[in-house]
């Protein structure tokens, strides 16, 4: 069996409401430690995480990696380069001689879609999906849903836009799974090239016009171009991206008034939004990241055995 409860994270779609629910809630504790003096709780003492990344990640891995100390479990770093690493089946090799090591968890980020899932069903012990290729980022979705909870109160109800290259985003991906799961008007925009077809049998709305979301929207959510998985073909160009998609000060005065602005980075300043919104006051991106290392918290604790939150596992090393 694989999935979130026999102890993986691969795809929000194998999430009940309720497992959303309860992760967030657990985050919401761990966000606290994040803020102490001793930034450190002995609940994952003994354990052992590997984060196996074989495509660039400055923050997923950094958050993982503190998250998975500040609980006091022992992580190793495998950074396998791309051209080693071609196909799923060598990612398994490599993470079966990680196994024969006996460790607990493994993180995984690749640049196929369906390499965790493949880990998950061959291995012991649990995955979870960092990301792989443009199909899901489950992680990073919940960490939207959280931020998007402690600014707004709320999912449900709310107006919600993802903005851009839809079509090769796996955060696009989790976040619609997840948003739905919660309740939430889910409208999708960007250029007709890269917003799949049919996508609308998610239970999401499409529009090709920025105008349409800026007016009704509580969460602004912009996109990465994702200039490496090739969208030159899909536009005419990135200027013209920019003035179609693009969020300036100027836009933004079309926009609800407390609407927040986000992004799961790394931002390209000046295409999808530009230097002013990103650092402005409605962007909440740098909420985004410190939110990150408090869910990976959640996420780590939950699988790793823990069904709900022990008060106890919340005391410091030195605490009585
Ligand atoms: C995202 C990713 O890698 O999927 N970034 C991230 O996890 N912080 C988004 C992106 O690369 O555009």
């Amino acid at each position: 069996m694989i999935g979130w409860k026999a102890g993986d994270l691969l795809d929000l779609r194998d999430l009940t409401k309720e497992d959303i629910e309860l992760i967030l809630e657990t985050a919401k504790s761990f966000k606290e430690v994040s803020t102490r003096d001793i930034k450190k709780v002995p609940a994952l003492r003994g354990k052992t995480v590997v984060m196996l990344f074989s495509e660039p990640s400055t923050r997923t891995r950094i958050s993982f990696e503190l998250a998975a100390k500040r609980l006091s479990a022992d992580t190793l770093n495998v950074t396998v380069s791309a051209s080693s690493l071609l196909k799923g089946e060598s990612m398994l090799d490599m993470a079966k001689n990680i196994e024969a090591m006996n460790v607990d968890m493994i993180v995984v980020r690749h640049k196929s879609a369906g390499v965790p899932q493949i880990l998950a069903e061959a291995l012991g012990p649990g995955i979870i999906n960092a990301g792989d290729g443009c199909r899901a980022h489950p992680t990073q979705a919940l960490l939207d849903m959280f931020t998007i909870k402690e600014k707004l109160g709320k999912i449900e109800g709310l107006n919600i836009a993802i903005v851009g290259d839809i079509l090769h985003s796996r955060v696009a991906r989790s976040n619609i799974h997840g948003l739905i799961k919660m309740g939430a008007n889910v409208t999708l925009c960007g250029p007709t090239t890269l917003i799949p077809p049919d996508i609308e049998q998610e239970g999401v709305k499409v529009t090709y016009k920025l105008e349409d979301v800026l007016k009704i929207s509580d969460v602004l959510m912009f996109l990465r171009l994702q200039k490496e998985r090739q969208e030159e073909k899909y536009l005419s160009s990135i200027r013209e991206y920019t003035k179609l998609f693009g969020l300036n000060k100027e836009k933004l005065k079309m926009a609800k008034k407390n609407v927040i602005i986000m992004h799961p980075g790394p931002v390209n300043r000046g295409i999808e939004l530009s230097a002013d919104v990103a650092d402005g006051p409605q962007s909440v991106i740098l909420d985004q990241v410190t939110n990150g290392v408090a869910v990976r918290m959640a996420i780590l604790y939950l699988l790793l055995g823990k069904k709900e939150l022990v008060s106890d596992d919340l005391k410091g090393q030195g605490d009585s």
